[in-house]
């Protein structure tokens, strides 16, 4: 069993790649399961209403990165773990490295505190591939409004933030994922969904995951 993590900025096609793997696996019989972060549990879905919503009080955003961090032990200790012990794949939207880019390099937390509270948070839990769906942030922007247009959806906290904040967030994923390339996918999310899901099974199958 594999433990696979999509990351990218809002807009990225983080959904769609991940329901491209889910049939994948289904027509091999592998097991799976789908969750994502914040939530993935009732706890965890009750944290990320309470941060992503734009009423009510926000969050400092060391308050912000602690409520990620529950949300984030609370799915391991309940979800994760107890799935990859049941031989069952996880693929998981966002993970750990979503708090290093939106709480470190967005709101401007210091990388170190980061991490140490995702090992704190995960058990020092980690991702077999973490999967970055690099996007420009225009066309993330273009994305998201589109996407709002078309469900009549308003953008989330996180959403309606600057443009600045969501590059320093793009960033942070691409330092990631360059300092760890034996376990970072980076794919350009401009390409289509068929390129996107070839260049993932070839990554998949190459790393000896799948
Ligand atoms: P996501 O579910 O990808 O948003 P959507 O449902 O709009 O596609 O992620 C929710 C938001 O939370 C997203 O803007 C990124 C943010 N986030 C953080 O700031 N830190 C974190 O640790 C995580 C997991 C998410």
């Amino acid at each position: 069993m594999r433990f696979i993590v999509f990351e990218g900025l809002d807009g990225s096609g983080k959904s769609s790649l991940m329901k491209a793997l889910e049939q994948e696996l289904e027509k091999r019989s592998v097991k799976f399961i789908r969750t994502r972060e914040p939530g993935g549990t009732p706890l965890g879905d009750e944290i990320r209403n309470m941060i992503l919503r734009k009423e009510g009080p926000a969050p400092v955003s060391r308050a912000e990165l602690l409520l990620y961090e529950a949300s984030r032990a609370q799915l391991v200790e309940q979800v994760i773990r107890p799935a990859l012990q049941n031989k069952t794949w996880v693929l998981c939207d966002r993970f750990a490295a979503s708090s290093v880019a939106f709480q470190g390099g967005g709101r401007g937390i210091s990388e170190n505190d980061v991490h140490t509270l995702n090992s704190f948070a995960t058990g020092d839990l980690k991702a077999d591939l973490t999967v970055l769906l690099d996007l420009s942030v225009e066309e993330s922007r273009r994305r998201r409004q589109g996407r709002g247009e078309a469900n009549g959806e308003s953008e989330d906290r996180i959403e309606s933030e600057a443009d600045s904040f969501h590059e320093k967030v793009r960033q942070s994923f691409l330092k990631q994922a360059a300092a760890e390339p034996k376990t970072w996918l980076v794919l350009n999310a401009q390409e289509t969904p068929a390129q996107l899901f070839e260049k993932l099974l070839a990554a998949v199958q190459q790393r000896g995951l799948l």
